[in-house]
């Protein structure tokens, strides 16, 4: 690998680092310089729930960053893989890549992919299982959408059933993640047949609009009238991020005004990915699953 002078420190020799909150406004900046939206909402969750890596620039501020969240022993999310522009094919993101899975202590580890990000993940070892598109746009439920959907208002007697919905789901505990949904999501439903709950949903409010997720639901008429309840009378953009093989609830959703934007390539490393992933009708985010 080339050596990088910068003011006479090469980056090679600054050690990764575990960052803070205090290092928040250094991420934005950088999410900035590679035209991501500074995103400082989603950034303190992850702070919160996972580990921010990165490695200082010797002029100032960050030249990387990688975030691992980690769920139970066995599983854990990679996310905001961020190289400073100047800095780009430098190895600098395979630095932090190498990071987070030795930090990861053989879990199973998961990320979304951008054609970006993809080389470099494959350079590393993982291998692509899955498509999620993004959809986004107003969303406008119909009124049929919105009856006999068994869906209400989330409590905190529902935790426990809810967190066990989504362990099931997801194959790991992410009881710190759902725990918080009560305060980060704007709306927290949970749908019900026969008053046992089946299904659980939130959306939360980004820079650009509202996301719609988790959605977690056992079967693709729940997780309608999930996804209704929660976009219903949201003004402006909301954001949908559907696993392609969903097929019958992206068309579902298309007719009610979103569009695909995007796609990524779910990855997988140390897999295969646990649980019932034909549970998991949307992430609480790219960043988390
Ligand atoms: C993706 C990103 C993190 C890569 O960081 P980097 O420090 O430039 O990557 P590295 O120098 O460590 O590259 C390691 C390997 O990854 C692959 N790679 C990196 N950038 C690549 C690119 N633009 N195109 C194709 N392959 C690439 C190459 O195989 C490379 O090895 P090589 O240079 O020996 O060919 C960086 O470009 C970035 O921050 N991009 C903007 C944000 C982004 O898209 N992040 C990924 C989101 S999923």
């Amino acid at each position: 690998m080339e050596s990088i002078s910068t003011d006479q420190v090469s980056l090679t020799e600054i050690p990764v680092r575990r960052l803070h909150l205090g290092d928040l406004r250094d991420c934005l900046l950088l999410a900035i310089d590679r035209q991501w939206l500074p995103e400082e909402a989603k950034w303190r969750l992850l702070f919160e729930i996972g580990e921010a890596y990165g490695i200082d620039d010797p002029a100032g501020g960050l030249a990387g960053t990688v975030v691992l969240a980690r769920y139970g022993p066995g599983l854990a999310a990679v996310s905001m893989v961020l190289v400073a522009s100047r800095y780009a094919r430098m190895g600098l993101g395979r630095r932090l890549m190498l990071h987070a899975l030795e930090q990861a202590r053989g879990a199973t580890v998961f990320l979304t992919a951008t054609r970006y990000g993809r080389g470099l993940y494959e350079k590393v070892g993982f291998e692509t299982v899955g498509t999620v598109v993004t959809h986004t746009g107003n969303l406008a439920p119909r009124l049929e959408d919105l009856k006999d959907t068994g869906v209400r208002l989330a409590h905190r007697d529902d935790l426990e059933t809810i967190i066990a919905l989504d362990a099931h789901a997801t194959g790991a505990p992410r009881t710190r993640l759902i725990t918080r949904l009560f305060t980060f999501a704007e709306r927290f439903r949970v749908a019900e047949r026969d008053n046992v709950v089946v299904g659980f949903g939130a959306a939360w409010r980004n820079v650009d609009g509202v996301v719609v997720g988790p959605v977690i639901a056992d079967g693709t008429g729940v997780a309608q009238g999930l996804i209704a309840e929660l976009a219903d009378g949201v003004h402006g953009q909301v954001r949908l991020d559907l696993d392609s093989r969903h097929a019958e609830l992206t068309s579902w959703a298309v007719a009610r005004g979103v569009s695909p934007a995007f796609s990524t390539a779910l990855m997988v490393h140390g897999g295969p990915l646990p649980g019932r992933h034909d549970r998991l009708f949307a992430p609480v985010m790219l960043a988390l699953g």
